[in-house]
């Protein structure tokens, strides 16, 4: 996987991400779909072939914006959206080396997320499919996520357990075809990301949390503090990460008063070996107790070197064949939302041009329109 950087004036960053094999050259029977990406702090556009081959993968990263506020701004992502998502559309079109006529329909992420955010790519999706006449498939955020498994991987295939970690969500779910879920655990708090992003804020690493503590855990001692793993008794597979972070702040509150110096590093390891464990220890619980011998994990956390190692290590100590996208695939784009549109185009979903962000969308609950176009 190859990422071209380039940083432009307003410091929003504009990442191509090419994989080397990909082939625009269309057959009969091939479905393109031009994928679009808003809900958050991303805008994003890619083309993908078949479900898994990514044509083009646009990505332009507004993080360094919100980095001075120590989180996403709404206001500020919107209008970021608004002003890059065009560029981004059309760079996605030509490094595939096609116009929106070769396209087969038109996909974007319609929850949850930012209403304001999605609206900017829901408009855009619509504003396409009403001008070129291509059919608009409405995807849910998490579906996106989940399907970026399906991009490297192409032997992949449902039934499959699959730990879903990002900035909003926790969820353990079972994969059982494709668009078809069930969840079997989900935090009943903080999500992962947003604990990591909480702790990094707390430890003075800054925003946004997961990377850094990433990068400083590496330098620290994962066993220098305990901090307290949630186990729920009558919910086995449910996260909760509040107590985590509390006993995380607890002790930063008495170091400063006691006048110790924090060590960042030491924290950062034993806070990510908390969290780690735990996504674990449920995952490979689940596909045991479930019978599944294929578990993928996706979402921002995903790209976390820590989870990816210890899945690893205990995957092959269970045999179980363990699955994973390339860290640039985990966090927010539009490739993933593609490869998710693509299953639901061959079951026939196509969404009205009334299609609306939904920003609380519920995995498995989506609001499909099989309603022809206009109405
Ligand atoms: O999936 P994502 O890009 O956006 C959402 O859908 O939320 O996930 C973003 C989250 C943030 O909370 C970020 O801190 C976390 O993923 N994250 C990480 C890492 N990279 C991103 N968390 C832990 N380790 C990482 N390397
Ligand atoms: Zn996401």
């Amino acid at each position: 996987m190859k990422i071209d950087k380039n940083v432009e004036d307003d410091g929003v960053i504009f990442m191509s991400i090419k994989d080397g094999n990909s082939d625009a050259v269309k057959d009969s029977g091939d479905v393109l779909i031009l994928a679009i990406e808003s809900s958050c702090d991303e805008t994003a556009a890619a083309v993908v072939k078949n479900g898994r081959e990514v044509l083009s993968n646009i990505i332009s990263s507004q993080i360094a914006l919100h980095t001075i506020y120590g989180g996403v701004v709404p206001e500020i992502a919107s209008r970021k959206h608004v002003e890059k998502m065009n560029g981004c559309i059309r760079a996605a079109l030509s490094e595939a080396h096609l116009t929106l006529k070769d396209i087969d329909a038109v996909a974007v992420t319609y929850g949850p997320g930012l209403v304001g955010a999605l609206l900017v790519g829901v408009s855009e999706a619509k504003a396409i499919s009403f001008a070129t006449g291509k059919p608009l498939i409405g995807v849910h955020h998490i579906e996106g996520h989940i399907s970026a498994n399906f991009i490297e991987n192409k032997d992949l295939e449902p039934p499959f357990v699959c730990l879903v970690v990002s900035g909003g969500h926790s969820h353990l779910v079972v994969v059982k075809d494709y668009g078809e879920y069930e969840i079997i655990g989900q935090t009943r708090d903080d999500a992962a990301g947003e604990a990591f992003d909480k702790v990094a804020r707390a430890i003075g690493l800054g925003y946004p949390g997961g990377p850094k503590i990433d990068k400083a855990a590496r330098e620290g001692n994962p066993d220098a503090f305990t901090f307290p793993q949630a186990q729920i008794p009558d919910a086995e597979y449910d996260f909760s990460f509040s107590g985590l972070k509390s006993s995380v702040l607890n002790y930063i509150n008495q170091a400063k008063m006691q006048g110790q110096e924090l060590d960042q590093a030491d924290v950062a390891a034993s806070f990510q070996k908390a969290v780690v464990e735990v996504l674990v220890s449920h995952a490979i619980k689940a596909c045991k107790e479930y019978g599944y011998n294929k578990l993928a994990i996706a979402g921002g956390v995903a790209s976390n070197s820590g989870l990816r190692e210890l899945m690893e290590k205990e995957c092959k100590a269970n045999k179980i064949q363990f699955y994973r996208p390339s860290p640039v695939l985990c966090t927010d784009n539009a490739a993933m939302i593609g490869a998710a549109a693509y299953y639901e185009y061959k079951k026939g979903v196509r969404f009205g041009l009334d299609m609306n962000a939904v920003p609380n969308l519920p995995l498995g609950d989506r609001e499909r329109k099989f309603h022809g176009r206009g109405n």
